[in-house]
């Protein structure tokens, strides 16, 4: 049998992980500048941390968990990152050390989705969590850092959705003018959607159906019926976005897929076309009443999370700049240990060095060296070990020259650093 990668994991190649390592660092350097800071949770939790925190009637809940038993254990695949970090936060008592924590994460997340182009069963997000924080002056902020990663990312072509769900009083008012719209015209709904017109009627709002999608223009808005609380915090959340002149649309429909949302609420959705119908770059909102819920102190939160691999589509490939490797070439066994001994020093001066191992002739090893991919090429031969030289090889200038062995690591400098500030 043979033996592949599980459908909608994808490996990636050391060819390609020059995009992603960008990615990675853009986004460290950015939320760093508004202080978060990195948190590694497992990948794995108990079951019902999922089933509590993100909701039973979710399709991630119901359909798309990567769930199994171990030790009379149930755990599963985390399909988000969210609920791990509030279960970390929650564990070490960080409330009762710090009242604000900002919090930032970057891993593979899971959900047994059908596999399409920008949707995987393996997935990375990067994501950040703000704890403490009531808002809507830090939920404006955190738009506005998404918005600027998007900018270092060089995607311009992106829409920013808002909506505010409102809280617990607004939720049950508008789950009662939901059952009032939908239940008289449940017949039309959806198989799924019917079931959930008796869960969890905003999920309805959710519904991929097209015949569920006209319904839903037509039902009541979220924003008819927000408390006058949660209409001060999202008119708070729309003066402060344009305070920053962050650009905005307020989508009343915008719900999102997990139940733990409260109040503010976004989605970023890319509009340049690459994505297809996978184009929700990321998305996140309020959770206030998660920390509540799974048994910790009444906590503010806030949070998003952006699809990596999503992200990568809507990005333009930047060239790789790299500033060149050497290619150390030894003829003979004596060579061969003076090639490790310099290697070793050209990566001491941070010169990306490799050895070639194969000892064989000069003719052999030049033109591997060419084809290589090196930059330099330097060869350590006997007369040249005798005469305390190197051969130094300018594979894409085409240029050779003798340095004495002692003289290598400054004259790489020259020739690297005279490119650099060409
Ligand atoms: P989410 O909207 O479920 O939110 O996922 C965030 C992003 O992850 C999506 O917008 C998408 O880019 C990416 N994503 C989700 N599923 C897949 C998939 N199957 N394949 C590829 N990419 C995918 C959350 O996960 C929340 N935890 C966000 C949050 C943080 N809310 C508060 N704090």
């Amino acid at each position: 049998m043979e033996l592949r990668a599980v459908k909608g994991m994808n490996d990636i190649l050391p060819d390609e992980i020059g995009r992603w390592q960008r990615l990675e660092a853009i986004f460290r350097r950015t939320v760093e500048l508004y202080g978060y800071r990195e948190v590694r949770t497992p990948i794995v939790e108990p079951t019902q941390l999922f089933v509590r925190s993100i909701g039973e009637a979710t399709d991630v809940v119901e359909k798309e968990m990567y769930s199994f038993q171990r030790h009379d254990n149930e755990l599963t695949l985390r399909p988000e990152g969210t609920a791990g970090a509030a279960r970390a936060y929650l564990e070490h008592k960080i409330h009762a050390r710090e009242p604000v924590s900002r919090w930032y994460y970057l891993g593979p997340m899971f959900r047994g989705e059908r596999p399409a182009k920008g949707r995987y069963r393996q997935f990375y997000q990067a994501g950040a969590e703000l704890y403490g924080e009531a808002g809507p002056l830090c939920d404006a902020e955190m738009i506005d850092m998404l918005a600027r990663f998007l900018q270092q990312l060089g995607i311009e072509q992106v829409e920013v959705l808002v909506n505010s769900l409102g809280g617990p009083a607004t939720r049950l008012r508008y789950r009662q003018a939901l059952l009032d719209f939908f239940t008289p015209r449940s017949a039309q709904l959806s198989e799924d959607s019917q079931r959930r017109l008796e869960k969890n009627p905003l999920r309805i709002l959710d519904s991929k159906s097209p015949h569920d999608q006209a319904l839903c223009a037509e039902a009541p808005s979220i924003l008819d019926v927000l408390d006058d609380e949660d209409r001060a915090h999202f008119d708070g959340l729309l003066a402060h976005l344009d305070a920053l002149k962050t650009p905005y649309r307020v989508d009343p429909r915008l719900v999102r897929g997990l139940d733990y949302y409260t109040r503010t609420l976004f989605e970023l959705r890319g509009t340049g076309g690459e994505l297809g119908a996978q184009n929700a770059l990321g998305g996140g909102g309020r959770y206030d009443r998660m920390i509540g819920e799974l048994h910790g102190p009444e906590t503010p939160c806030i949070g998003f999370a952006l699809g990596l691999e999503r992200l990568l589509l809507a990005m333009a490939p930047a060239p790789e700049t790299s500033p060149g490797w050497v290619y150390v070439a030894p003829l003979g066994a004596e060579a061969q240990r003076e090639a490790l001994r310099l290697a070793s020093e050209l990566r001491s001066a941070g010169i990306e060095a490799r050895v070639d191992g194969r000892g064989q002739k000069l003719n052999r090893m030049l033109p591997r060296a060419s084809n290589s991919g090196a930059r330099f090429c330097v060869i350590v031969g006997e007369g040249e070990l005798a005469r305390g030289v190197v051969a130094l090889k300018d594979l894409q200038a085409h240029a050779q020259e003798e340095p004495p062995r002692a003289q290598l690591v400054q004259r790489l400098r020259e020739i690297l650093g005279g490119e650099a500030t060409r």
